[in-house]
């Protein structure tokens, strides 16, 4: 059976920067509210030109061009969002055709927050069956659109952007080692977009995630046959720093073993875990070898974890 992994890997960063202290002049907020209760100091907003499947076609040709993969070749595209330009046409479908990807099934996936996960989980599959030897995931997200920037609660905390990777067959020693999916419906209510704005129970996806985070990321080292001592690096769902440091705590990781860019882009919802690995492959932070956990969670409630080792 052969593993799946990265063969490439690109985002794209809207231009358009928003402070904290933008947010001071229309809120009632403050730059040290935002920093101490979400670690973010600030996030980027696509213009009105600038579309999710915009978005999501700069982020998959940049992890083609690194893949090193021609359009034509691509089996499969899995685009996670839940902000596409439209309910239907798919934002894969959009993205195919600008792409040229002729020869490749498309569909979207909806696991907000937990979305890159389900998305890179449910391309290992066609890839471990040989059934598909390319499969471009796209995870993208325009929250901007969604949010009530009057609403301070909200407002401040998400951010817009898009991140993709193109995996294919690896080497036995690379790849994706294991995998946990997740749902728990009970609380599907906590986080939701109900007529034009998303609402949250922050309080209550806080503790969600702080235990839940922590949990996938244990159950994919064991699957994996690891142990804490073996992960090299760590790549949570850029939500909130509080709830990623609690993970980082839960591995005994020190800081600099984590991923960080809530900070830079604020919460990029399904965008935000290949968002923050592009930049952190920039830092030289991950190298061929590194075993990787990714972990996220979301609206639903859902979450998606995964242990990997980085490299074709
Ligand atoms: N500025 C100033 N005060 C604020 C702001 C703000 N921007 N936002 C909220 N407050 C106030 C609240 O009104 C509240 O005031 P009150 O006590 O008078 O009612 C007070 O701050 C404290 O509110 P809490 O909710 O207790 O603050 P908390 O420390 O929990 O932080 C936060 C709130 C940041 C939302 C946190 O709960 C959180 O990160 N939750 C998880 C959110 C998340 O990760 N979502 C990801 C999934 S999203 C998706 O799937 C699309």
């Amino acid at each position: 059976m052969p593993k799946a992994g990265v063969w490439g890997i690109g985002s794209y960063v809207p231009e358009q920067v928003v402070t904290n202290t933008d947010f001071e002049k229309t809120l009632d907020t403050t730059d040290e509210w935002i920093r101490t209760r979400t670690g973010i100091e600030e996030r980027r907003f696509a213009g009105d030109d600038v579309k999710t499947s915009d978005m999501a076609f700069s982020a998959a040709k940049e992890a083609l061009t690194m893949a090193e993969v021609a359009a034509e070749d691509i089996d499969m595209i899995i685009v996670a969002t839940v902000t596409p330009d439209m309910p239907f046409p798919s934002t894969s479908t959009l993205i195919q055709e600008r792409l040229g990807a002729t020869n490749a099934a498309a569909m979207d996936v909806s696991a907000a927050c937990a979305g890159f996960m389900y998305g890179m989980i449910t391309g290992q599959q066609f890839i471990e069956t040989g059934a598909y030897q390319h499969i471009l995931v796209v995870g993208v997200e325009k929250l901007s659109t969604v949010t009530n920037m009057n609403d301070r609660n909200t407002a401040v905390l998400f951010g817009d952007g898009a991140g993709a990777v193109v995996l294919g067959p690896v080497s036995e020693d690379k790849g994706i080692l294991a995998f946990e999916l997740g749902a728990d419906g009970r609380g599907a209510m906590h986080i939701k977009l109900e007529e034009d704005y998303l609402e949250m129970n922050g309080r209550e996806v806080f503790k969600f995630a702080v235990r839940q985070m922590g949990e996938s990321c244990l159950h994919v080292i064991e699957k994996a046959g690891l142990t804490k001592e073996d992960v090299d690096f760590l790549v949570p769902h850029q939500a909130n720093i509080r709830i990623m440091e609690a993970s980082r705590e839960r591995l005994g990781l020190p800081v600099e073993k984590m991923a960080k860019s809530v900070q830079k882009y604020g919460n990029t919802s399904s965008a935000s875990i290949p968002m923050a690995l592009v930049d952190e492959l920039k830092n030289g932070k991950v190298k061929d070898g590194d075993v990787i956990v990714l972990v996220g969670f979301g609206s639903g409630l859902v979450w998606g974890a995964v242990a990997l080792v980085w490299g074709k």
